[in-house]
């Protein structure tokens, strides 16, 4: 088997990717672990930026996001209780997000792609990326207990935070920056209607709080916890009263319990990978970095690397240039590193930090307060939120 690009990965940067290669006439093929079922039904975030809405747009598979999505013109903060509202479309002129759930673009994206022919291949076992380092780089990995290899010309990684395609890398070429918070978040799903028009980060003395939603009868909703908690000791009774004391009265007074049906805790972290590429391999998405969901640009994240590497590979197979591929890690990691500096700054202005003294927390509110009454700040958090332009000046 011959293909131009290998991807790794059927996730949304895999997806995405293989969908803007078929539109510049390259050929891939699309390798994944999981069944398709698996990668669609994963709860993730539900925010997209303007540019993952444009790329919807583009690629034309935006109708049902249009007519389901939820436009909202900004956000709301709460601390200690107390609700504040900022206009992202005000401040940015005209910038706005849309709501719409991860699993959701996942099906406008399986749609596509069966519908344009990419051959992707789910249950792969045993991926292996090999020979990236010389011009003839190929994958093998098993299906149905046989033994496969395609040959191509690139090896993409969008395999995720685990995924084989980073390890690939020589240990003296990579570098990773991290940082592990001491928390987690404690998600649920239920089927009522939010609390509020628009999404609420709640700084509260008990820890962070997030009211969202996919729809106007669907519910998100997240309590910041510790790593050590389990499930089991989470009734849904006590997530609602949790959710209500760190929302604060006025929000309280309008949620809407109900049983959730979707119950999991996760782990914050943030985590760069330099360079994003590496002889033949090129990184894409969470294989390549990860973001805490504070600020929700894991997704939208994926979504730049991609267009800056459909761009890359574009020009490469026009014109035979590899100009754009060598400065796709440092176009890539200058976008990375701004959003994992938003997402870092937005998870330490609205959690509570284990071991902190309370001089932390006063410095906490008053950044908020600060917030509250400057247009400037508020311009800040906007801008970083709407997410900052693909070609900046
Ligand atoms: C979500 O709806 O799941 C969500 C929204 C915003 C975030 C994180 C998660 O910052």
């Amino acid at each position: 088997m011959r293909t131009q690009v290998a991807i790794i990965g059927a996730g949304p940067a895999g997806l995405f990717l293989a969908l803007l290669l078929r539109e510049a006439g390259i050929d891939a093929l699309v390798l994944e672990r999981q069944t398709q079922d698996y990668v669609q039904g994963r709860v993730r975030a539900g925010v997209l930026e303007q540019v993952a809405v444009e790329l919807m747009d583009r690629l034309g598979i935006g109708a049902r996001m249009h007519r389901e999505g939820l436009i909202h013109t900004g956000t709301n903060l709460a601390v200690d209780g107390e609700v504040f509202h900022i206009n992202f479309a005000k401040l940015t002129g005209g910038q706005t997000i849309m709501v719409y759930g991860q699993s959701e673009v996942m099906k406008d994206l399986n749609d596509a792609i069966a519908a344009r022919d990419v051959k992707v291949i789910y249950e792969a076992t045993d991926v292996a990326p090999q020979a990236l380092d010389t011009v003839d780089p190929f994958v093998t990995w098993c299906e149905n207990g046989v033994a496969k290899r395609v040959d191509c010309d690139f090896v993409v990684g969008c395999d995720g935070y685990h995924g084989v395609a980073r390890s690939c890398i020589p240990a003296s070429i990579l570098k990773t920056f991290e940082r592990v918070y001491p928390f987690g978040w404690l998600g649920i799903l239920a089927d009522v209607p939010p609390c509020e028009e628009e999404l609420i980060y709640a700084n509260h003395e008990r820890g962070f709080a997030l009211a969202s939603m996919r729809s106007p009868t669907r519910s998100r909703y997240y309590v910041q916890c510790a790593l050590s908690e389990k499930i089991e000791e989470w009734p849904d009774d006590r997530i609602w009263d949790e959710i209500c004391t760190r929302l604060g009265p006025e929000a309280a007074a309008k949620v809407t319990r109900g049983p959730s049906f979707e119950k999991s805790i996760a782990p914050l972290r943030s985590f760069v990978t330099e360079p994003m590429r590496w002889g033949h391999l090129f990184l894409a998405g969470d294989a390549a970095h990860i973001v805490p969901p504070t600020g929700a640009k894991g997704l939208n994240l994926a979504v730049s690397d991609v267009i800056f590497l459909s761009e890359a590979l574009a020009e490469y197979y026009e014109n035979g240039s590899q100009a754009a591929l060598d400065n796709y890690s440092t176009r890539a990691l200058a976008r990375v590193w701004k959003a994992e500096r938003f997402s870092w700054w937005f998870t330490g202005l609205t959690h509570r930090f284990p071991n902190t003294e309370p001089f932390d927390r006063k410095m906490q509110v008053a950044e908020l307060e600060y917030i509250r009454s400057s247009r400037a700040a508020q311009a800040t958090l906007a801008e970083n939120y709407v997410g900052l332009p693909l070609r900046p000046n």
